[in-house]
């Protein structure tokens, strides 16, 4: 067990909390589909999935999609949505670390042709920067993207529980442990765009999209 109990209890806190209503857009974010749209469908892991609109999303566009996340509450809402928009999503239920060495999911996560972290409410680690690199196949895509945090106060960044502002996973992380074997084709840092929830209160996204060679 890597993720603490705490931490599923803490965002699905967060999503009760929310009511009845997605607390994001339902939408699939902008970066996501700047980045993937031109992408041939094949497997997609989705870190830290919410709600499932990037999962589905994907799955609509014929992309056979894995979506993790620890809070019970925000995959029942993805479930529904899934079923609404009549696609298939293979859901887990389980923090990053506990869902690559899962022994209900044969293989561990296994391997994918995308795998997308879009503002991930984790710390970073070591294991966890391992975990997503190791989840690319040869020849995929992954694509990490968080809000530019600079400037921006503790008191003004309080989107979900999760890890305090400083120690979250930023894309930045994710490109120091890329070595030999991956190019960096964007790295960049832009407004947001597509659909804002209120709750994110500041618009320039950090983008990482990084390609592990064939
Ligand atoms: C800010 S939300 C972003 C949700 C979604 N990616 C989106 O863009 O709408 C962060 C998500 O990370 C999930 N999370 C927290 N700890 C995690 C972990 N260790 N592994 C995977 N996901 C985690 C939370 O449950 C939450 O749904």
């Amino acid at each position: 067990m890597h993720e603490p109990d705490a931490t599923r209890r803490e965002w699905d806190a967060f999503y009760v909390g929310t009511g009845e209503r997605s607390i994001w857009s339902g939408h699939p974010n902008g970066a996501l589909v700047a980045e993937a749209a031109d992408l041939p469908p094949g497997t997609a892991l989705d870190v830290g999935c919410g709600e499932g609109a990037d999962a589905i999303w994907l799955a609509e566009r014929g992309w056979r999609v894995t979506a993790v996340d620890p809070s019970e509450v925000a995959l029942e809402r993805a479930r529904a949505a899934a079923r609404a928009a009549d696609v298939e999503v293979r859901w887990v239920r389980a923090g990053l670390l506990d869902a690559t060495d899962a022994t209900d999911a044969p293989g561990g996560l296994g391997t994918h042709d995308l795998v997308s972290v879009q503002y991930p409410g984790f710390a970073r680690s070591e294991p966890v920067v391992a975990a997503l690199l190791d989840a690319v196949a040869p020849g995929g895509t992954l694509l990490v993207v968080h809000h530019d945090l600079r400037g921006v106060e503790h008191h003004q960044h309080r989107p979900g529980p999760g890890a305090p502002p400083e120690d979250l996973l930023m894309p930045r992380d994710v490109a120091a442990a890329l070595g030999a074997g991956w190019t960096i084709e964007v790295h960049t840092t832009r407004p947001r765009t597509g659909p804002v929830p209120p709750e994110a209160r500041h618009v320039d996204d950090v983008v990482l999209r990084a390609r592990r060679s064939g």
